[in-house]
């Protein structure tokens, strides 16, 4: 069952996301934020620290969620890798102590994971494919994969790349590409970076269907195609109606990015496909439901969560 979820990161692209998606399918609702809280009409914000452990256990024990969505992390490539203990605090010890306590509880934990756990020679990663992680926020993420698998509890854990609308002032790379392109401005679209990216609305109505067909173990939840970055930009471009040729081919290698980066992470989702009997939704999909999400209102309806 899960009737009672409590989103960690709420506050974060995927989880400010999520906890929408969750309501809409009547599910009962704690957001945890930390230093952005958003106030969800439906749902229960908490406001904690989770590097707390002892209040994180507290927060568990008091609202006994069935499932946990684990959507707290620190996300910022190049700012963990010049602070690996911060970005370790988080990454692992965060996800290692709700591990323990969602066992104890008897909670399942949902942990998000990346694609970058890859090391990118290769590309088309399956989830039985040796993981071999470029710099510490992937490496991190890595250590919290193995953290859950080793608590011994029941856990999902999803790999995936994702874009959409933020509540806070933070830009993902679909925002940025179109707000570049609004303004006239040129936007440097990476030819030698392949990923599968999904949009978030899209992988949270998977993870729900995925809680709901009651699946454990460890799934590649990401976009049926892969395509470079350049080519996402470009897809983007035309679905908004604006300016292709404003997007220009570039290189990874000359944008100055302090942290390694694994170059071709794409994933292949036969498994998550095959168990949920559907295909995964591919990039223009993803980008018309994006562009559908603003024309309806509901990106600003997000922005307008943020405290009051
Ligand atoms: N973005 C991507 O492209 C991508 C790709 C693959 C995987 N992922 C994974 O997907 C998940 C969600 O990513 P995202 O992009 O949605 O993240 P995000 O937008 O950067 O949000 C991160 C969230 O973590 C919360 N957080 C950070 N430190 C915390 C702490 N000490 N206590 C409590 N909460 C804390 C933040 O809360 P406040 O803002 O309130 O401080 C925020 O809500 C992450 O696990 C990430 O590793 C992301």
């Amino acid at each position: 069952m899960a009737n009672r979820i409590l989103v960690t990161g709420a506050s974060g692209l995927l989880g400010a996301n999520f906890v929408l998606a969750a309501l809409q399918r009547g599910k009962e609702v704690a957001a945890v934020c930390h230093v952005h809280p958003l106030f969800f009409p439906g749902a229960e914000t908490i406001v904690a620290d989770l590097t707390d452990a002892n209040s994180t256990k507290m927060i568990i024990r008091a609202w006994r969620p069935d499932w946990i969505v684990h959507c707290a992390a620190l996300t910022d490539v190049d700012w963990c890798e010049t602070h690996p203990e911060e970005t370790w605090a988080v990454n692992v010890g965060v996800t290692r102590n709700l591990a323990a306590v969602s066992r104890a509880h008897g909670s399942g934990l949902v942990y998000i994971s990346t694609d970058s756990v890859f090391d990118g020679t290769r590309g088309h990663y399956a989830e039985t494919d040796t993981v071999g992680p470029l710099n510490v926020y992937a490496r991190s993420k890595q250590a919290g994969e193995e953290a859950v698998q080793a608590a011994g509890g029941r856990y999902l854990i999803v790999r995936t790349n994702i874009y959409g609308w933020n509540a806070v002032d933070k830009m993902n790379l679909a925002e940025w590409v179109l707000s570049r392109l609004e303004q006239g401005q040129v936007v440097p679209g990476f030819t030698d970076v392949t990923f599968s990216p999904i949009l978030v609305n899209d992988l949270s109505d998977l993870i729900l269907d995925m809680l709901e067909r009651r699946l454990t173990g460890l799934y590649h939840v990401a976009g049926a195609e892969s395509c470079s970055k350049y080519e996402f930009a470009c897809q983007l471009a035309a679905i908004f109606g604006l300016d292709q040729g404003r997007v220009h081919p570039a290189s990874e290698m000359d944008a100055g990015l302090l942290a390694p980066r694994p170059k071709n992470t794409s994933l292949q989702t036969g498994k998550v496909s095959k168990a949920l009997e559907q295909p995964m939704p591919d990039v223009a999909s993803g980008l018309r439901r994006f562009k559908a999400l603003r024309d309806s209102g509901f990106a600003g309806q997000l922005k307008r969560m943020k405290g009051v």
